[in-house]
């Protein structure tokens, strides 16, 4: 009877309605500034990756755990085309099936990290029928007649890559109509070691030849060979237009079939110097020098985005500014998970990221360092954690405010020096290793150095909501705000600052209002990140 008055109900119901699938994740860029959307509206990513060798059903019980302590909403992990077309043409999705459902169970998202062709300028993860046959998957040459990663002239490797990607992104399509995966990296730091370029014949004969003509006109540059074009950075210049449109022509395929916003992932080189030894870093991938060649040459790829794994303050801030662009939404998909790295989740916000991930994050006790930590200790994971806690219950309310208003973000640098900006009529000054009583130039009150003195912690995003309205985050900072340009006998006046966060719908939820010793000397964050609304005034 309920069955039959069931299949009564779903017979009124509209066709459209049935069929209804949830909205695709989707890049959207307004007014310069860029968003992620996932289910319609902005969404921030509290990322975490998993290590490399983590993406098998048994590795997961080590993997949630962590997620879950880390308060991040998305998982980056790896599928290998190794695990999912172990024979050729046989395609075993059943690690995706587990991880599909235990995200689902999770209440996390995914990023699914292509690892193909290309892992790290290597070729490890292609399939052994693959490894095993040079003839019909061939690799790139060095200059001295050696061998690197697979070529990206190989036309057979490009076909199969493109079929077992294509292979991919028709399960996804099929198994998982809620998006719980919301991009897929395509390769991982794809490029080549040890070589400039590929000195196989034909690409040989293709760098002698004329900078083809779609890249001369992306770049407005006029053309000729590739030496004449781009001088000394010819033979980077190359790898990178042929990698990056190997890599396009994959992500197309796969985007035929189910269109997810996808990215490339780089190595990245010298933050200061735009001719980087091409010895130093894997050839081809979109490392930020070559970032207008890959957005000439991948129209399919919505976003290239830096591996940071920094430790120093000036090149994480130059990486994030290089590839924070008009034409390129920031992303940071990987960075070391070392303590002193977790500040730079704040700067990174501040630059208008869609995301943020540190790299080999889960329970199996396998390290990076020295780019990452030494161990996962509790002081290490909660750096991480206690950003991720404040953020994320209101992770898509950041993320719109970012995307909407004018955001600034900081993070200690190695001199604990002050760090302002001008927002409106406002100046924002970041102040770091404070007491939260007092000033510095009490020099008759004794008192100890700040327990922050030194150590490589302390930061903080703002976002200006209004003229003289700013929700302000950090920790282990204090925050000041002061007339940027004040006219004769005007001062600038506290009106109100609320802690509290954003509910699930939006709404700004007072938690307590802030006076007294608590604003008198600035606004003092601890260690534990809180947010503030802040609305300012002045008087004459
Ligand atoms: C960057 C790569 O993308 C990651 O997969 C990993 O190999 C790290 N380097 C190093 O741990």
């Amino acid at each position: 009877m309920i069955r039959a008055l069931l299949a009564l109900a779903l017979a009124a119901l509209p066709l459209p309605a049935l069929a209804a699938k949830a909205e695709l994740p989707r890049i959207v860029t307004q007014n310069g500034r860029h968003a992620l959307f996932v289910d319609g509206r902005p969404f921030l990513m509290l990322g975490v990756q998993a290590n490399n060798s983590s993406n098998y059903p048994a590795m997961l019980p080590l993997v949630w755990p962590m997620v879950e302590r880390v308060h991040a909403n998305t998982l980056e992990i790896p599928v290998a085309w190794e695990q999912i077309e172990p024979a050729e043409g046989q395609f075993d999705f059943s690690y995706l099936d587990v991880l599909l459902k235990q995200a689902r169970e999770h209440d996390t998202r995914l990023v699914l990290l292509w690892f193909g062709t290309w892992k790290n300028g290597s070729s490890t993860y292609v399939p052994e029928w693959v490894k095993q046959n040079p003839a019909r998957f061939p690799q790139a040459r060095t200059a001295s007649g050696g061998y690197s990663s697979l070529s990206s002239f190989g036309k057979n490797t490009l076909n199969a890559d493109r079929r077992a990607f294509v292979a991919l992104m028709t399960y996804l399509r099929d198994h998982d109509p809620d998006n719980s995966v919301i991009m897929v990296q395509v390769e991982n730091e794809s490029g080549q070691w040890s070589l400039g370029r590929d000195y196989s014949p034909e690409a040989t004969a293709l760098f002698e030849g004329p900078v083809p003509a779609a890249l001369v006109k992306g770049l407005g540059r006029t053309g000729g060979t590739w030496r004449q074009v781009f001088g000394k950075t010819a033979e980077t210049a190359f790898s990178a237009w042929y990698t990056a449109q190997y890599i396009d022509a994959v992500a197309a395929a796969g985007k035929a079939v189910k269109p997810l916003p996808m990215y490339c992932n780089a190595a990245l080189s010298d933050a200061f110097n735009a001719e980087p030894d091409p010895m130093g870093v894997p050839a081809g991938g979109p490392n930020w020098p070559v970032i207008p060649i890959w957005k000439a040459a991948a129209p399919h790829i919505d976003l290239v985005a830096p591996d940071i794994y920094a430790h120093d303050w000036k090149a994480y801030l130059a990486y994030l500014d290089h590839y924070a662009r008009p034409d390129n939404p920031l992303m940071v998909p990987e960075t070391g998970n070392a303590l002193d790295q977790a500040r730079f989740f704040w700067p990174a916000l501040g630059k208008g990221s869609i995301g943020f991930s540190p790299f080999g994050f889960d329970g199996d006790d396998y390290t990076n360092y020295p780019l990452g930590a030494k161990t996962l200790d509790d002081a290490t994971v909660e750096a991480f954690a206690a950003n991720y806690r404040l953020f994320r219950p209101m992770a898509r309310t950041w993320a719109k405010i970012a995307f909407e208003n004018p955001i600034w973000g900081v993070a200690k640098g190695p001199d604990a020096a002050d760090q302002s900006t001008v927002m409106g009529r406002w100046k924002a000054t970041a102040i770091f290793e404070q007491w939260q009583f007092g000033e510095p130039d009490w020099t008759w009150l004794q008192r100890d150095p700040h327990p922050t003195k030194g150590q490589p912690v302390g930061g903080a995003v703002i976002a200006q909501i209004g003229p003289d309205e700013f929700l302000v985050a950090g920790a282990n900072v204090r925050m000041r705000f002061s007339l940027a340009k004040a006219a004769p006998g005007e001062r600038s006046q506290l009106l109100r600052v609320e802690q509290g966060s954003f509910d699930a719908s939006g709404n700004w939820v007072m938690r307590n209002v802030w006076n007294g010793d608590q604003v008198d000397y600035g606004l003092n964050f601890t260690a534990r990140p809180v947010m503030l609304r802040v609305r300012l005034g002045s008087v004459q």
